[in-house]
């Protein structure tokens, strides 16, 4: 069928036709918001680099959840800022940790807050890098066993998601062996399993204070150049147990979130991360853009390129936006 008697503005005519046709729909119930914890009492304090999104203390949580539960937003992401670092990460995993407070309290004061944490050493080693440095290179299999540390006392804590975002191989499989050993057999594992060497990541470093004090994460994450080895690290994933998908950075990656769309039946979500947040936020702050209607078209493609679960820090904003 062609023009005229194929007319696609046919369907187009009307705000009801054109939702009655719509593909792709976002939904408050997807998204999933991150957030930043320090140490201290009564503190929020605003990331610089990212407008509207503030580290806070763990005393800050349960308003932070409720209100977040108020706009339909059902997930948490936790970022946790030690209050000391050394060279192996010790706080990650440490009882009465960062994290393993602020899971606590959330489960706490708000139960029904679904919580993920974030699984990595960057943030509490004082070299910055996601493993154990040995000769300028992180040890990849010195570093597992930690990682299972750290993803058993979130579990212990009471996470109901665990998120290791360290790019070290094998880390699913330790992962999961740690917490089915220790009869956390329901806690699910999503795995950034196409984690890129991005330049997307800048204010999340200034954020989470995680900036590699030498040298840079090519040597574990991988290279943007690369799709097809995507799918390769995207297998081991499955393979080793993960149960969610993700991929990151999100937009500058749509086609390795349709390419694993194709090929594995598990959920995915992708990472909208600090930097391309950022740009929004700043071009929206010039008058250059309208910054709401771009997160939403930004979220939706997300959406449409085969994301299930799209982590944002524009969450709140979308679902008010959805909320109408
Ligand atoms: C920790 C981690 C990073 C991000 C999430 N987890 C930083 C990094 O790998 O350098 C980035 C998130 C963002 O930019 O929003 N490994």
């Amino acid at each position: 069928m062609v023009f005229p008697d194929y007319r696609p503005r046919r369907l187009r005519r009307n705000p009801q036709l054109r939702s009655l046709i719509r593909e792709t729909r976002l939904s408050p119930e997807q998204l999933i918001y991150p957030i930043f914890v320090m140490p201290g009492k009564g503190k929020r304090e605003e990331i610089p680099s990212m407008p509207g999104i503030s580290r806070m203390s763990v005393d800050q949580l349960g308003v932070e959840a409720k209100e977040l539960l108020g706009l339909g937003v059902q997930h948490v992401l936790l970022f946790g800022l030690p209050e000391k670092k050394d060279a192996a990460g010790s706080q990650a995993h440490a009882k009465g940790g960062i994290i393993q407070n602020a899971v606590q309290e959330l489960k706490n004061k708000v139960p029904e807050i679904m919580v993920t944490t974030d699984v990595c050493l960057c943030e509490y080693t004082d070299h910055g890098h996601c493993g154990i440095l040995e000769h300028g290179h992180v040890n990849n299999d010195a570093t597992l066993e930690i990682l299972a540390k750290i993803a058993l006392s979130h579990a212990q804590a009471g996470a109901d998601i665990v998120a290791p975002s360290d790019m070290m191989d094998g880390r699913v499989a330790e992962i999961r062996a740690a917490l089915d050993e220790n009869n956390f057999d329901m806690v699910p594992i999503m795995s950034y399993a196409v984690k890129y060497a991005s330049a997307f990541y800048g204010p999340f470093r200034d954020a989470a204070e995680c900036a590699p004090q030498e040298g840079d994460r090519q040597g574990y994450q991988m290279d943007p150049a690369n799709s097809r080895e995507a799918l390769r690290e995207a297998t081991l994933d499955v393979d080793e147990g993960a149960d969610i998908l993700m991929v990151k950075p999100a937009v500058a990656y749509l086609d390795i979130i349709r390419s694993l769309r194709e090929e594995f039946d598990l959920p995915i979500a992708a990472y909208h991360v600090s930097g391309e947040y950022a740009m929004i936020k700043a071009a929206a702050a010039n008058g250059w853009i309208d910054g709401d209607q771009v997160m939403h078209e930004t979220l939706l493609s997300i959406t449409r390129a085969g994301a299930d679960i799209v982590i944002s820090y524009g969450a709140k904003e979308m679902a008010r936006l959805l909320n109408g």
